[in-house]
């Protein structure tokens, strides 16, 4: 158990600081010295890597969840923090799923075709789904460890 529950919060690290550099750092720090152009062609090239790391965190987020779940004997035996966590699991892999296979996809052609203002738009999209993936994701955190402590 402490195997999957290493590796599990191992993916929530990745996606959920990933998503924390790159809403509170990064996009502060572009928007601060780099042109429309450079600037969208940067983001292009960091979603196009962090986005590969994401699909492999999920993976992982998904078998190890459901697998302790399991060994707990299911989602009747488990407290209300673990179906609350899965929960907004759920969401947040489906919201990340809307924006790799429709955001970030606009996104991608608008860049490739130098369309700025359009580009730029599609990132604002992404940006905000982004951080409200970020909200969930912390929260998520808290409900596991708070509510797991609490005996929720
Ligand atoms: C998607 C489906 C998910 C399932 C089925 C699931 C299931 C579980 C289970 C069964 C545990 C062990 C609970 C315990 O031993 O008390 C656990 C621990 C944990 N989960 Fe999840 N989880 C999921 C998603 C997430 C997500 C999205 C996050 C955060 C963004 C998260 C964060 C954590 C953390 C931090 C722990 C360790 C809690 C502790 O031991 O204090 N989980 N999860």
């Amino acid at each position: 158990m402490s195997f999957l529950k290493f590796f599990h919060v191992l993916a929530v690290v990745i996606w959920v600081g990933g998503m924390f550099f790159a809403y509170m750092i990064l996009r502060a720090a572009a928007g601060e010295i780099l042109q429309p152009p450079d600037r969208l062609r940067l983001w292009d090239n960091v979603f196009a890597r962090f986005f590969n790391w994401v699909w492999l965190s999920v993976i992982i987020l998904l078998i190890t969840g459901f697998c302790m779940v399991y060994l707990y004997g299911g989602l009747t035996h488990v407290s209300s923090h673990v179906h609350l966590m899965a929960l907004f699991g759920m969401g947040m892999v489906s919201i990340f799923i809307y924006v790799f296979f429709i955001s970030f996809r606009r996104f991608r052609l608008k860049v490739a075709s130098q369309d700025w203002p359009g580009s730029g738009a599609m990132l604002a999209t992404i940006r905000r789904l982004v951080g409200l993936n970020l909200v969930i994701g912390l929260s998520t955190i808290a409900t596991a460890v708070l509510g797991g402590a609490a005996g929720i």
